[in-house]
């Protein structure tokens, strides 16, 4: 695909949520082409970043927004799945990485890969670390937290890989509260 093209796609995605507001989109079993085609250009990857108004987001739910092609989750934990979370032992875990662009190469306790102090947020990109499905929410699988049906990936209620062929946790991108509600997911004026 030529340059002009990827950027032109991108683009195009970060005016849609720019002008939709919090943009939430639904989030289903579907397979993402655009994840594995784009390959975002290193200025591309460098610019973008989006701002969410998280207010309406209520415990226990979670929205799906689109951010450099891909689609996020911006999940609102509720206590259970945060302490579910927590109560694992890292022994258990596929990928003791964190995944985490905020804090690269920690290790993946729930501490490590929530947003905030309290383990309220939790935002990950929503692409299996297999074959790049949209891994299906709302406490789908085994573990409470993600299922991705296209090979049976089971991701726990932090999105960390825990049966199933994906070998990675679901990937955290950078990203910030600028305020009370609203997120900053990219890095602004990179
Ligand atoms: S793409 Fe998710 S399990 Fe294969």
């Amino acid at each position: 695909m030529a340059h002009t093209d990827e950027h032109e796609g991108t683009r195009r995605d970060f005016l849609y949520y720019a002008t939709a507001g919090a943009g939430a989109v639904a989030a289903g079993a579907a397979v993402w082409p655009l994840v594995n085609q784009m390959n975002p250009s290193a200025d591309v990857l460098a610019l973008a970043a989006i701002r969410v108004d998280v207010a309406d987001v209520e415990p226990g739910t979670q929205i799906t927004v689109l951010w450099q092609g891909k689609p996020v989750f911006i999940r609102r934990r509720t206590n259970s799945e945060i302490e579910a979370a927590r109560a694992v032992d890292m022994e258990d875990l596929i990928d003791s990485n964190g995944r985490n662009d905020n804090s690269p190469d920690l290790s993946a306790t729930d501490e490590n890969r929530a947003l905030d102090e309290n383990g309220e947020w939790l935002v990950m990109l929503g692409v299996c670390t297999h074959l790049g499905c949209v891994p299906l929410g709302d406490g789908a699988g085994e573990f409470g937290g993600w299922f991705c049906p296209c090979h049976g990936s089971h991701y726990d209620t932090a999105g960390r890989i825990r049966k199933g062929p994906a070998p990675e946790n679901l990937l955290v991108p950078v990203a910030r509260f600028d305020g009370e509600t609203e997120l900053v997911i990219g890095k602004e004026n990179a």
